[in-house]
């Protein structure tokens, strides 16, 4: 019986962007200081507890940020390059980590099973948000929280005219599924999660604004329904 059960079956590579797996695991350790995205990450994951499921994990660079009272981390990366980086990066934790492969809209894992979720610049690049964003409610306990830091629609209505646009031609196949004009606030309202805190950020925080600048960094909440 496999400790994570759908795994083996999502290790068949159901995402597979070589290309940018290679460009993300060098721009994203660049991201780290030059855009602040370090800094981002610690606050995101402040404060964290229990057992986490990290979601589209990439190379693995929020696990050197959980807090020592996290007590494992389950980290699933559907992509192989960036799953092969992750496990790199899990073997220098100081929490336990464990990468498994898997998607986000079928999570390899039990139910209500996790105290919080987290996921980072993942929900622009899923196939199935709300799909996925059901799965991220089946297997957090009740009352259990989401940490997010994600990108999405912004910025006036020339921005989101050009987000829209380069979702529609090169954006997506240009850099591994993801797409600009996401609402990521929305969607955990729409699928039934408690929103906030959260707040708008723009990363690079100083110079020219890119169509990916609009970040949104805060927390949702699975009500629980008990109380
Ligand atoms: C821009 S990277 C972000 C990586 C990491 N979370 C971070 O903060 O640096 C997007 C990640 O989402 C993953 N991804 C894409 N589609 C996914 C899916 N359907 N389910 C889970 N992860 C997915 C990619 O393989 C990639 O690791």
């Amino acid at each position: 019986m496999p400790l994570f059960p759908g795994a083996r079956k999502a290790s068949r590579d159901s995402v597979r962007h070589p290309l940018f797996a290679r460009c993300y695991a060098r721009v994203s350790v660049t991201a780290e200081t030059r855009a602040g995205l370090g800094s981002v990450r610690e606050r995101m994951l402040a404060g964290l507890s229990g057992r986490v499921l990290e979601i589209g994990a990439g190379n693995g660079l929020n696990f050197g940020h959980y807090p020592g009272a996290v007590s494992e981390v389950v980290a699933i990366e559907p992509e192989r390059l960036l799953r092969k980086l992750a496990l790199d990066a899990a073997r220098r934790a100081e929490v336990p980590v464990d990468v498994v492969p898997g998607e986000a809209e079928a999570l390899p894992v039990k139910s209500e099973a996790f105290d919080a979720v987290v996921v980072s610049l993942v929900l622009c690049s899923v196939r199935d948000l709300p799909r996925a964003l059901g799965e991220v409610r089946r297997v957090l306990r009740p009352g259990g929280g989401v940490r997010f830091f994600e990108h999405g629609r912004g910025g006036g209505r020339a921005m989101t005219f050009t987000q829209r646009a380069l979702d529609r031609t090169v954006w997506p196949p240009l850099s591994g599924g993801c797409h600009l004009g996401r609402d990521p606030v929305a969607a955990f309202r729409d699928a039934g999660f408690e929103l906030g805190p959260y707040r708008r950020l723009l990363v690079p925080e100083k110079g020219p604004r890119t169509p990916a600048s609009y970040c949104v960094l805060g927390t949702a909440w699975r009500p629980d329904e008990g109380e």
